[in-house]
């Protein structure tokens, strides 16, 4: 008898967990969330490049004119294993970092401890939350603080003439992202987790409501696009560096808990 309920007890949990692994799992001690498989693109349009780009083609071709992605450009293993939900815990969890909110004109900033962050705050975001709602961490780092960890990181390796390079980290839930806004020209990553990006050159500014987050965006505006006005659009994953040019806009959608690092060329 208690054999055969040990056996449904195990029958049972493992129908749970399965049926949980189809939509989840884990990379790093990090939730990824499979069931927004369905908010990638539909077509990359952004070029992805490998690692024999050379830096010439680069400043030629894409520096001063358009997005690019480019694979294996670095490698950065051994600063994806300090990134790891433990390591960064252990490491930073009684640090306070500076949330701010991800609405596009008047990000407010809120100190909260890391461990209060990362076990209470990082959460998936829905489509209704205002942007001005969900705090998130991004940037505003503390680099006294976050600078020996900053140190492993392998920042790709092509400079633009005249520029000099500022870190931006941050940690993020799935259906979180930046909306559109632009600044001067830079690399994005992400070391765990994948982020979907959409850009528009200077002179094409999007149809977006500031307050509104890229989630709601994607769902309500996009789909009424005209094919002339879609974004470029991408989705990276780890091991990819985007690059995007001055002033070109741009939003971002975390579609799985994201670890991300920007260079900035100011
Ligand atoms: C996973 O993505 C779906 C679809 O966007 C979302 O509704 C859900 O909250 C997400 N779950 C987690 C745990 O991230
Ligand atoms: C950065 O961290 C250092 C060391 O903990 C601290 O002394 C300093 O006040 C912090 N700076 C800011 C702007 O919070
Ligand atoms: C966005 O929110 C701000 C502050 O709540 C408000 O003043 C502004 O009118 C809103 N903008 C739009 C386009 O809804």
């Amino acid at each position: 008898m208690a054999l055969l309920e040990h056996f449904f007890f195990l029958a049972f949990t493992s129908q749970i967990l399965a049926e949980h692994s189809e939509y989840l799992k884990w990379d790093g001690g990090w939730l990824m969330n499979r069931s927004t498989r369905l908010l990638e693109e539909k077509h990359c349009t952004v070029e992805r490049r490998g690692a024999s780009l050379t830096y010439a083609e680069f400043i030629q071709q894409y520096a001063f004119l358009r997005p690019v992605i480019i694979q294996g450009l670095t490698d950065n293993s051994e600063f994806q294993a300090l990134c790891t939900k433990e390591r960064l815990l252990e490491e930073y969890g009684e640090h306070l970092v500076r949330l701010s909110t991800a609405n596009t004109y008047s990000y407010q900033k809120v100190n909260v401890r890391f461990r209060e962050y990362v076990e209470h705050l990082l959460k998936p975001q829905d489509q209704d939350c205002l942007g001005s709602d969900t705090l998130y961490f991004f940037g505003d780092n503390n680099f006294t603080e976050w600078g020996p960890l900053f140190e492993k990181y392998s920042a790709p390796p092509f400079q633009i003439p005249g520029t000099s390079k500022a870190y931006s980290f941050g940690i993020a839930g799935s259906g979180t992202g930046v909306p559109f806004h632009w600044h001067g020209p830079g690399f994005s990553e992400v070391i765990f987790g994948r982020k979907r990006w959409f850009l528009y050159p200077p002179e094409k500014t999007p149809e977006f409501n500031p307050n509104r987050t890229t989630l709601s965006w994607l769902m309500e505006t996009y789909p009424l696009l005209l094919d002339v006005d879609r974004p470029l659009e991408c989705t990276i994953h780890p091991g990819e560096v985007l690059y995007f040019p001055d002033h070109w806009w741009h939003a971002t959608l975390n579609l799985d808990t994201s670890v991300f690092i920007s260079t900035f060329l100011g």
